[in-house]
């Protein structure tokens, strides 16, 4: 879900919380709203669906709101009751006298809904929100500041939240606070400004105070000040966003997605120039980083971000000679992890605010190991947790599917694996130039991954036309690619699309087989190509239409296959990068031909700030 707040200037409000929720959309697009402090009242408008549901219903009253100053806003997505206007926010108290909105869970809403409803509170939804809307008012009505209400009951809440609030009572001001989900302030001449997340508010301001953990914040239109816990005034340094709000539009391109698949050069030059000499000796000083001691890797991560960890392992043990386990973050943060001072523990996250990974990260601190995370979001939560930051410089990434951010994580990866060698000794140092030269190669490589690709994938999507499910097959490093390349498919087109180590496939999924069951087999190199070609042969005797990620040289694979996605050679370690280019480009294609939303697929979000 996604914040935004306003107050200053009578002319801009709404439009400033609109822009806001439109670079928040990608947090969720269940529902939106807004909540309009007015003289006499407060007015709320929501609407079910995307944003742009919302903007005409304001557009359809043809409302008069150039004399409102403060106002929240929210865009949903769905933890606790169905997407419907009731469920969407600003919720507000039962007389009308305080709209809240609210990202995170209230874990222990049930037990505080039936205090309320023992007290006569009427709930107007299913939310968990709702609770917190009541409970402000309630002491609101009893005479208490904002604030004041707000520090009363903090203590009551358990979860995770970012919570912001105005009231009848005091016009001009917001008051919010935070306990793991993300919250910034924006600070501007006469106007403040509240998100959940930078991007939202980039538009407007380049100036910005975090709001940490347990903190509250209170804005008007010549202030922004934070308290702690105990109502204390805190002193926040300004942290001042250098980005460029240039790189979050489209460009030309039809959809984000698209874009995004094309700026995976850019992404992996910009990203690689941090840690790479011109002679491809790895430099990971920048990240704060000392690996002398690193005895394991454990590496946490969700979604695509876990597929990255994957190819993780991959390198770091071949080439360091460490052992590495990559856990979903999810399960890892329950699972009484082993580990010691000498573990590293790896946290991959494009967004930095995963609550999951962030919540593996906290699991980890409990064995005293030590936290490096890799992210795509300078200022993030997670960068604040970790002990040690290797930025990826994808820029901003918008299309819900991860693409360039994906390409970029196994870059950062690969690198740590060569400081790991270095630091180990484990390869002679011309060997490790040699690598590192060969990794600076790769955004040309990528690029001419992109022209292979691009004509090849969408002719492959006619075979997906009338297909009832797919099969991504790879063993080795094309097997994580393999996965990705599965999730992309099901992330953007809803046609069901397994990822499956290609030996184990006789183990199960063949059964899926037939014509309506295309399968995608990634051949990779060396003697996992052989493997997997005598694999995909079991599936083409079952009359499985083949594609093949291959070089085009490859005979046996064109033999095998009734299309060829191809790809340049490499006989090195830049294969996962190049195999994953025409898989994104295979989904999205499937996906437009569906006439499908590529950029915000149902059901989902860019990022996804509730356990
Ligand atoms: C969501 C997104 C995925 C992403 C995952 C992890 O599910 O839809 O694309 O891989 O979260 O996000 P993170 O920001 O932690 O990398």
């Amino acid at each position: 879900c996604g914040i935004v707040g306003y107050v200053g200037r009578e002319d801009r409000c709404v439009e400033v919380l609109l822009e806001g929720l439109r670079h928040l959309e990608y947090r969720g697009y269940d529902s939106a709203g807004l909540a309009l402090q007015r003289p006499d009242r407060i007015e709320r408008i929501r609407r079910v669906g995307h944003l742009e549901n919302l903007e005409r219903a304001l557009r359809e009253r043809n409302g008069d709101y150039s004399r409102v100053t403060t106002g929240v806003g929210h865009t949903r997505w769905a933890t606790h009751g169905r997407p419907s206007e009731e469920n969407a926010h600003p919720h507000l108290g039962g007389s009308g006298a305080v709209a809240v909105v609210h990202n995170g869970i209230i874990e222990n809403f049930a037990a505080l809904k039936a205090e309320l409803e023992g007290r006569g509170v009427r709930f107007d939804s299913e939310t968990d929100t709702e609770v917190v809307a009541h409970l402000l008012e309630e002491r609101v009505l009893a005479g208490a500041g904002l604030r004041e209400a707000f520090a009363e009951i903090l203590p009551r809440l358990e979860g995770t939240f970012a919570i912001a609030a105005i009231s009848m009572k005091e016009p001009g001001r917001i008051v919010a606070a935070r306990h793991q989900s993300p919250l910034v302030v924006g600070l501007g001449e006469g106007e403040s400004f509240l998100a959940s997340g930078i991007p939202a508010l980039l538009g407007r301001t380049r100036r910005f105070l975090l709001v940490e953990n347990g903190e509250v914040a209170e804005l008007t239109a010549d202030s922004a000040r934070i308290f702690d816990a105990d109502g204390r005034p805190v002193e926040r340094g300004v942290f001042e966003v250098d980005w460029d709000a240039e790189a979050v539009e489209l460009g030309g391109f039809e959809s984000y997605m698209l874009k995004e698949i094309h700026e995976q050069p850019t992404a992996l030059r910009a990203t690689l120039a941090e840690y790479l000499g011109p002679e491809g000796e790895v430099d990971l000083s920048p990240a704060g980083l000392s690996l002398a001691d690193v005895g394991r890797v454990v590496v946490v991560a969700c979604g695509t971000a876990y597929h990255a960890g994957l190819l993780g392992k991959t390198y770091i043990e071949r080439l360091a000679g460490l052992p590495v386990e990559v856990s979903v973050a999810s399960e890892y943060r329950y699972s009484d992890p082993l580990g010691d001072e000498r573990t590293l523990v790896v946290a991959i996250s494009q967004s930095g605010e995963t609550i999951d990974t962030l919540a593996a990260v906290e699991a980890a601190r409990g064995f005293g190991g030590k936290v490096l995370a890799i992210t795509n979001t300078r200022g993030s939560l997670i960068t604040r947790e970790a002990d040690a930051v290797l930025l990826t410089g994808a820029g901003p990434e918008i299309g819900v599917a991860a693409t360039k951010t994906f390409l970029t994580q196994i870059s950062a990866l690969q690198a740590l694996a060569l400081a790991l060698a270095a630091a180990r000794k484990t390869l002679p140092e011309d060997e490790l130039l040699r690598l590192g030269r060969g990794l600076r190669r790769l955004p040309e490589r990528v690029e001419e991954a992109l022209g292979l690709a691009e004509p090849a994938a969408w002719k492959a999507a006619g075979l997906f036309e009338e297909a009832r499910c797919a099969l991504f097959l790879g063993r080795g490093p094309a097997y994580p690619v393999a996965l990705e390349g599965a999730l992309k498919l099901k992330e953007i087109s809803y046609l069901p699309a397994e990822g499956y180590p290609a030996g184990e496939m006789k183990h199960g999924p063949i059964a899926l087989v037939d014509e309506r069951c295309p399968v995608v087999a990634v051949i990779g190199e060396g003697l996992l190509r052989e493997k997997t070609l005598s694999n995909i042969e079991e599936t083409v005797a079952r009359g499985a239409p083949v594609v093949a990620v291959a070089d085009p040289g490859d005979r046996q694979a064109r033999r095998v296959s009734r299309l060829l996605l191809p790809v340049p050679g490499d006989d090195g370690l830049l294969g996962p990068y190049l195999w994953t280019v025409p898989l994104q480009l295979l989904a999205y294609h499937v996906a437009r031909a569906r006439g499908l939303d590529v950029d915000k697929p149902r059901n989902l979000a860019k990022s996804v700030t509730v356990e």
